[in-house]
């Protein structure tokens, strides 16, 4: 993949979203190859978590405004339709993902960390919308992922000011989980992603994944969905060894992610 790396750690992948040059600004390229390592990421059963970054001082600067510029309407639906679907494939990944932004995470880029499970931030990081200042609305996600994440009002003010924010102000808005000396932001986020991985693996998953259904549901049937998992997981061996450990008062061993 050109622009997109993924290299693996024990369990997890680390996916470089890597087009320097332009402060790996997204393009038509740029999207089909992350949603190529994306699809990679799914199939490979030795990858239980991923972190996702940027190469250099940008974890993403935004959708690439050259070759937006001249995009017709059409051309612009098609653009957002492309990025949406790889967004998609990232929230809806069985693994969970943990953005570690780098530095600016700015349209696109702040679009991408939000849709990540978690986000991870250096002291460097940039973080806003400013879609409005170039004469449109956010494309990649911005209008209703922000919302949810750090609620109506400021995810307004955000993106109607364009107003960008520091790593502190992002963490103070819940808009990133953590901030980090900037030198530490890779080994924090893999501290993170490891301590995940040697959880057993189903649970995990249908804990991610009862979160993200349940967010977009009503509470009756949120907690149908969490029920379910619940259930599902009684049926793991792994249920019954950390319960057996504990009990037992030992160790539990190796998880067999079934
Ligand atoms: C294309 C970009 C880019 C972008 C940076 N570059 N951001 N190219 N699209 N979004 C390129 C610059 O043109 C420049 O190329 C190189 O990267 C380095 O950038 P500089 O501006 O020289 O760096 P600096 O002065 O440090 O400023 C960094 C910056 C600034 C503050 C991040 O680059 C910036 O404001 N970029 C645009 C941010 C933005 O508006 N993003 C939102 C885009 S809209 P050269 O060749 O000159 O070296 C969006 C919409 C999503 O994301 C939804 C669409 C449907």
């Amino acid at each position: 993949m050109a622009y997109v790396l993924l290299e693996t750690k024990g369990h997890v992948g680390i996916v470089t979203i890597s087009r320097p040059k332009a402060l790996n600004a997204l393009n038509a390229d740029v999207l089909n190859d992350l949603s190529n390592v994306f699809t990679q990421v799914a199939k490979d059963d030795n990858i239980y978590v991923v972190v996702l970054t940027g190469e250099g001082r940008s974890f993403v600067a935004g959708a690439d405004i050259s070759a937006m510029r001249d995009m017709t309407a059409v051309e612009g639906q098609e653009f957002a339709a492309l990025a949406n679907s790889t967004f998609l494939q990232i929230e809806n990944l069985a693994k969970p993902v943990i953005a570690a932004v780098n530095g600016f995470a700015l349209g696109g880029g702040c679009e991408l960390s939000m849709a990540c499970d978690m986000r991870i931030a250096s002291e460097k990081a940039l973080i806003g919308q400013p879609e409005v200042g170039l004469g449109i609305t956010p494309g990649f996600g911005g209008t209703q992922r922000m919302p949810r994440i750090i609620g109506y009002g400021k995810a307004m003010e955000l993106i109607l000011s364009t107003r960008k924010v520091k790593a502190d102000e992002a963490y103070a808005i819940g808009l990133v989980d953590k901030v980090v000396p900037h030198d530490q932001l890779m080994d924090e986020a893999m501290k993170l992603a490891e301590s995940i991985a040697v959880m057993p693996q189903v649970a995990v998953r249908q804990a991610k994944l009862c979160i993200r259904k349940g967010m977009q549901a009503d509470i009756n049937t949120a907690l149908a969905f969490e029920s379910e998992a619940f259930g599902l997981c009684f049926s793991t061996e792994d249920k019954h060894e950390s319960m057996s450990a504990f009990l037992e008062k030992r160790e539990a061993k190796n998880f067999k992610n079934r």
